[in-house]
């Protein structure tokens, strides 16, 4: 019997409402949009879709947050998207306005909920979130290393003509080219990548993979939905059925990694609670390194929002 709400009717949020609904496993979902009309009409849309595929999940879309109240989840992809040309640091001054209102007014509605955030620039929005939210780290935190390791899976699946299903990877650090996918921790079917890929095309497909959001904004005019879309609704599935599932998701660290004052992309437990444990996985020299740097280009952000002082 839980209810999920999505901020943001757009493009991402849409389609995690979409997604979720076919999931079957919320009795509902409620989508807001500061332009009420659009998330009316893509939730009415949605829910006409419940009797051709064959979901209960009933949807309602407002620009009342007053339709939120007693939110379990809340999924925030409210704000601006990237445009070609744009870094999605170039969003900040925009989207931490909007993350910060939207947190306020999920707040004022449901007493401890569960949010994950996706909007950009991911690790500093879900920050953001999490500061004004006032709930502990566990309840708080970002989606976009499934996303990264989706893509990174994806490149590899079509360089080896194999199921995407068999590959297993992780990657960490910020949503940004610094991300660090790791190619230590991939395997097809519990083979190490290493031993069917040579070491070239690894490389290539790691740095397209880094690049990766940017290479579909070039494409589309805009950035990525339906495979973020999925991403956001499948953590909100890993936490609905408790499973403990193992993601990459941004998280506070508190010492983890070497790192604090910071949300960053690491492997947690999903599950009831959220993020149930932060795994600290064994990282070489090399890899440490480049998570620092990517923890580096994280912070310079975090101080341009802390100089807006909002
Ligand atoms: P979009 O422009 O299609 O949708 C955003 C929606 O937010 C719009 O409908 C807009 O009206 C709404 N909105 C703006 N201010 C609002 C407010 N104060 N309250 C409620 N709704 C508000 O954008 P899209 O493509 O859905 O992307 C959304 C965000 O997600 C962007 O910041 C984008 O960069 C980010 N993103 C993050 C990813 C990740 O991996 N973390 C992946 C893809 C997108
Ligand atoms: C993406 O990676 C832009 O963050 C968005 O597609």
């Amino acid at each position: 019997m839980s209810k999920v709400t999505v901020i943001g009717a757009g493009n991402v949020g849409a389609t995690c409402a979409n997604v979720l609904a076919h999931k079957d496993i919320v009795k509902e979902v409620v989508l807001i949009d500061i332009v009420g009309n659009l998330a009316k009409g893509k939730a009415l849309d949605s829910w006409q879709q419940a009797p051709i595929d064959y979901y209960s999940t009933s949807l309602r879309g407002s620009d009342d947050y007053k339709e939120t109240a007693g939110s379990d989840i809340v999924v925030i992809t409210a704000g601006v998207p990237r445009k070609p040309g744009m870094s999605r640091d170039d969003l900040i001054s925009t989207n931490a306005r909007i993350v910060k209102s939207v947190t306020e007014n999920i707040m004022k509605h449901s007493s401890n909920p569960i949010i994950i955030v996706v909007s950009n620039p991911l690790d500093v929005m879900t920050l953001a979130c999490w500061r004004s939210s006032g709930l502990p780290s566990e309840q708080v935190f970002g989606m976009a290393g499934i996303l990264d390791t989706a893509r990174y899976r994806a490149f590899l699946a079509t360089a080896l003509d194999v199921s995407p299903k068999d590959i297993q990877a992780l990657l960490m650090g910020g949503h940004g080219d610094t991300m660090v996918p790791l190619p230590r921790y991939t395997t097809v079917a519990g083979i190490p990548v290493t031993e069917l890929i040579d070491e070239e095309t690894l490389n290539q497909i790691v740095d397209r993979t880094r690049s990766g959001g940017g290479e579909l904004v070039q494409l589309m005019g805009t950035s990525a939905w339906y495979a973020p879309g999925a991403a956001a609704a499948q953590m909100v599935e890993a936490i609905l059925k408790d499973e403990n599932r193992v993601f990459p998701v941004c998280a506070k660290l508190d010492g983890q990694y070497g790192l604090s004052d910071i949300f960053l992309g690491v492997p947690v437990k999903l599950g009831k609670n959220g993020i149930e444990q932060i795994i600290e996985v064994k990282l070489n020299q090399e890899e440490m390194n480049l998570l620092h740097e990517s923890a580096t280009a994280v912070k310079s952000v975090i101080d341009v929002y802390n100089n807006m002082n909002l």
